[in-house]
């Protein structure tokens, strides 16, 4: 499945994907799964408007178009969120917002003698200009009790993934393979090198 020392050739050309994001730890776990794939990304630091919605489906769709308006070039954008049941879904698409104002701190206090469980979400929306391809992926886990490791970026601190005992940032090889975004972007590169 994975072809790894090669450069897709898309359209009988070498394919260069941008990625609009202005998170370096996305672009970076990106980057190395996708190189797997022979696909090359650049990273585009522009900052989009996103458009309110409880969806990272219609958020990512939005940004996507935007992004194609500044570049006209082929680019893919990302969004993701921490869901909580316990908490109706919340800080779920405000997952950015709600770190800066209230920390992984403010998480835990949030959860206090509440059901821990949570996921991760994550969509990819791709797009050469006229139509956007949507890749989606989950991770399901729990929100520790303290917080934890160094590594990784954002809730990782916070989240362990099912069957593990260890969060994200004390392990974060574990987000190559099973994080929401990893499966989201093995989805992207699968139908990329198929073409
Ligand atoms: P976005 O840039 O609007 O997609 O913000 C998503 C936010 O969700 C990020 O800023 C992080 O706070 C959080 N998040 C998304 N993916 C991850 C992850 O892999 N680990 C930890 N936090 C994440």
């Amino acid at each position: 499945m994975f072809k790894n020392h090669f450069t897709l050739i898309y359209h009988g050309a070498h394919l260069e994907i941008s990625f609009v994001t202005s998170n370096p730890g996305k672009f970076s776990e990106a980057e190395k799964i996708l190189n797997k794939y022979g696909i090359n990304i650049v990273h585009a630091p522009l900052h989009l408007e996103e458009k309110r919605s409880e969806s990272v489906e219609e958020i990512a769709e939005g940004c996507a178009l935007r992004a194609y308006s500044a570049l006209r070039k082929p680019l893919f954008v990302e969004d993701s969120g921490l869901f909580v049941p316990a908490l109706n879904g919340f800080p779920g698409t405000y997952s950015a917002w709600v770190l800066k104002k209230l920390g992984n701190e403010g998480i835990l206090r949030l959860l206090d003698g509440k059901e821990r469980a949570a996921e991760f979400r994550c969509a990819i929306a791709f797009t050469e200009g006229k139509d956007v391809r949507l890749f989606t992926g989950s991770v399901r886990g729990r929100v520790s009790g303290s917080i934890r490791g160094n590594g990784g970026f954002g809730y990782d601190p916070v989240f362990i993934p099912e069957g593990e005992e260890k969060t994200f940032a004390e392990a974060p090889s574990l987000k190559d393979s099973l994080s929401h975004r990893a499966r989201a972007l093995q989805k992207f590169g699968e139908s990329l090198s198929r073409k």
